[in-house]
């Protein structure tokens, strides 16, 4: 069964154990309610690597005031037999007190990839995110960390931030694992009735139109978006935003050269669901 581990000092013992030994090891920060995405994330770490270490943190920081911090789905008995079954070898399961006690008051500031799209809709979450990211860097000091295509641009942010501040630690970013019928898989798919669960679909109909119509000639991003617009204009109850943008600086561009990157944020009822495709001309 996976080492369970709530003290910060134990951690890096053991993290920095296995470096004396020799061992190359891995790294997969979440803040639990898994699911298959982030076993899929254990496993490309264990292909990688000859240790792997979790973490489990519902990090207060990185959600606004409006939402869902409180009500965000704790599921450790489950998650802890899940890590165990997908031969994760240790979990960091800090408690709020250990990451930010009293007198804690350094945060990092995120790079300029962090700016457009959820740094619009969410003000201070990258800030959360690149600050407790590089505390798990520090508690767990691994050789590589493992992040999904699901969150590209908070994936981007964190490559960003540990080339910038020259952390010694690659930064993976592995494929998104979807259901049967396309849905990308996320915590927050629980609170969908089902359905919701059907206009969910939405998200997935709107990225494969958007690649159809790349594949048919259409080059111009504002098509692009339009067309993406339309699809999901019949599932979702609010759209955040529908972009092709430039898959290494998220800014925006006219034309879809080489390569982009299709990205959507929409509410659902109460539900905030996002998702993204790489687009490629080849
Ligand atoms: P969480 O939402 O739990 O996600 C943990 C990791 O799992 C992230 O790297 C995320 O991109 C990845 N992931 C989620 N759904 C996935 C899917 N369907 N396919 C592949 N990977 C998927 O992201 C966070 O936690 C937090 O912001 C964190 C980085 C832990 C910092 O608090």
């Amino acid at each position: 069964p996976v080492q369970v581990i709530h003290n910060v000092r134990e951690m890096q013992s053991l993290v920095l154990a296995w470096r004396r030994a020799g061992l190359r090891s891995g790294l997969v920060p979440t803040m639990g309610a898994l699911h298959a995405g982030h076993i899929s994330l254990i496993h490309a770490a264990r292909e990688k690597c000859d240790r792997v270490a979790a973490t489990i943190f519902v990090n207060p920081t990185q959600f606004g005031p409006k939402e869902d911090f409180s009500k965000y789905p704790r599921t450790l008995d489950a998650d802890l037999a899940m890590l165990s079954e997908a031969g994760c070898d240790a979990v960091f399961v800090p408690d709020r007190e250990a990451m930010y006690p009293s007198g804690f008051s350094t945060s990092v500031e995120p790079p300029s990839v962090s700016q457009p799209l959820e740094g619009v809709c969410r003000p201070g979450h990258f800030r959360g995110v690149v600050t407790v990211v590089l505390k798990l860097f520090g508690i767990a000091p691994t050789d590589a960390s493992f992040f999904g295509h699901k969150d590209y641009q908070q994936a981007r942010v964190i490559q960003a931030m540990a080339s910038d501040l020259n952390v010694p630690m690659e930064v993976h970013i592995c494929p998104t694992v979807r259901e049967p019928d396309g849905l990308a898989m996320s915590s927050r798919n629980r609170y969908l009735s089902p359905e919701e669960r059907q206009r969910a679909l939405s998200l997935w109909r709107a990225l494969e139109r958007c690649r159809l119509q790349l594949a048919c000639g259409e080059h111009r991003t504002a098509e692009l978006a339009a067309a993406m617009e339309k699809e999901l204009i019949s599932g979702v109850d609010a759209i955040e935003y529908a972009v092709v943008v430039d898959p290494v600086t998220l800014q925006p561009i006219e034309l879809v050269e080489q390569q982009a990157i299709a990205l959507i944020a929409a509410k659902i009822g109460t539900t905030r669901l996002i998702d993204n495709l790489l687009l490629s001309t080849d």
